[in-house]
């Protein structure tokens, strides 16, 4: 008798243990029981409708935090990429690379995409924060412009096509008084002008590359010793006292910040002078109202206020820094804000119609059968943008409208509570990379299998 008692009392416990289990699960899912398993085991059910259930799927990468963390190249992605490649190595579905960094060319990241997961990425499948700015030299190109930034931001802007172009390293380097204690006053003035063409990719990722280049590491980092002091020869003209950029002669038009500053103190005082100084950093305030100066428009290439890279928390990202700057402005003016402040990168929609484009030629070009879709529609089954950070990656996507599909990744920024996010929720979310390819290649046959049915 009290054998049975006890039996079904350890019954009892382990029916209650089952029930806690499957509380958490949905907790730690978010989902219900049954969408739980389908995060893991999918479910036969679509789970949204696609615009062409027809076409073929697409995919829309993030760096950081879903393919490398810092150094770390991770091992799903390698896993994903060859879920997507066929034995030889051709992409079998239309693939960019879509990350709110940069500093490099669009040709260098892809050299170190290739290099990184194993799998021929081409320059045109590689959208930087910055590279929707292109679109900005027809305008652009003979205005003075002033770029912030790490890495080789100075040449990537050359590479598109800005003539009059200037970093704030150089800035401080003419001005030394106006940021007495940044961190290399004069470094790389020379420098920056004399090279033309950014150095060749690593091997591994190195935090530089995936933030910037090595070329233009600081000292502290690379060791390097001061610049010659070249600054203002004839074959490295000062673009401040030689070409006159950021004085009354040619004040600064537009401040593009592309990527995260590398040293902030100068970056923000600095383009708190030029933003107040209507172009000219040693102009004040008055004396740019009296002149009529126009405003400097200020354009920040991403609003990303966190990233991740190999350390266990998020780091602070560009939009940190543009948040200080914001607040020191709004304090120093009595609450004013600059005129003109626009935010690229993702969640904004430049860089999802540039992918569209990019993957709409793709598909053409790998041949894949494409239904006929109504003018403005997209003949893909679901574009499927695999990101870390929902703030960026999930909010972009969800407002990117059409067959864009978000899919949250647990690799990077977003560590929970709970599997998906409640504030911008993806429409799937997993564990890795690996398994949202998984997820969107189960989905695409799913939607074919129900559409023919
Ligand atoms: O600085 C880069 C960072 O803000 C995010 O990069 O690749 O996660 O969009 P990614
Ligand atoms: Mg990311």
């Amino acid at each position: 008798m009290a054998q049975r008692q006890s039996g079904k009392l350890l019954l009892r416990r382990a029916a209650s243990l089952a029930q806690q289990l499957l509380q958490q699960q949905q907790h730690v899912t978010g989902c219900t029981a049954a969408a739980a398993t389908q995060c893991r085991t999918f479910s036969s059910k679509p789970l949204w409708a696609s615009p062409c259930p027809h076409g073929p799927p697409a995919f829309a990468f993030d760096i950081d935090g879903v393919l490398v963390r810092g150094k770390h190249v991770l091992p799903w992605a390698l896993e994903a990429m060859k879920k997507l490649t066929t034995p030889g190595g051709q992409w079998r579905y239309p693939v960019v690379f879509m990350t709110n960094g940069g500093g490099v060319t669009e040709g260098r990241k892809a050299e170190q995409l290739s290099n990184w997961l194993g799998v021929p990425v081409a320059p045109e499948q590689v959208i930087l924060a910055h590279t929707p700015m292109r679109d900005l030299v027809p305008e652009l190109a003979q205005r003075p412009v002033l770029v912030s930034g790490r890495g080789d931001v100075l040449q990537v802007a050359r590479s598109y096509g800005f003539q009059r172009v200037l970093h704030t390293r150089e800035l401080a380097a003419a001005l030394p008084t106006a940021a007495p204690f940044a961190k290399y006053p004069l470094q790389a003035a020379g420098t920056e002008r004399g090279s033309s063409t950014p150095a060749v990719a690593s091997a591994a990722p190195d935090a530089s590359d995936t933030a910037g280049t090595a070329p233009f590491a600081s000292p502290a980092r690379a060791g390097a010793a001061p610049a010659p002091a070249t600054h203002g020869s004839a074959a490295h003209p000062c673009p401040v006292r030689d070409l006159g950029l950021a004085t009354e002669a040619a004040p600064i038009d537009t401040i593009l910040v592309m990527t995260d500053p590398d040293d902030w103190y100068r970056d923000s005082q600095l383009l708190y002078d030029v933003l107040t100084g209507a172009g000219v950093p040693t102009r004040s305030p008055a004396s740019a109202a009296a002149a009529g100066a126009p405003p400097v428009k200020l354009i920040f290439s991403n609003p990303d206020l966190l990233w991740a890279n190999e350390f266990p928390r998020s780091r602070f990202g560009q939009g940190a820094f543009a948040h200080m700057l914001l607040s020191i402005y709004s304090r120093l003016t009595a609450g004013a804000r600059p005129h003109h402040v626009t935010y690229y990168g993702k969640p904004n929609p430049q860089p999802y119609r540039l992918a569209e484009r990019l993957l709409l030629s793709q598909a053409q070009q790998l041949g894949l059968h494409l239904p006929q879709v109504a003018p403005g529609e997209l003949p893909f089954s679901g574009i499927y943008a695999v990101g870390d950070n929902p703030a960026a990656d999930v909010r972009g996507a969800n407002q990117a409208g059409g067959p864009w599909v978000s899919v949250l990744v647990r690799t990077g920024v977003f560590q929970g509570p709970g599997p998906n996010c409640d504030v911008d929720t993806a429409r799937v979310a997993v564990d890795d990379v690996a398994a949202a390819v998984d997820a969107a290649l189960h989905h695409t046959r799913n939607l074919r299998w129900h559409s023919m049915r």
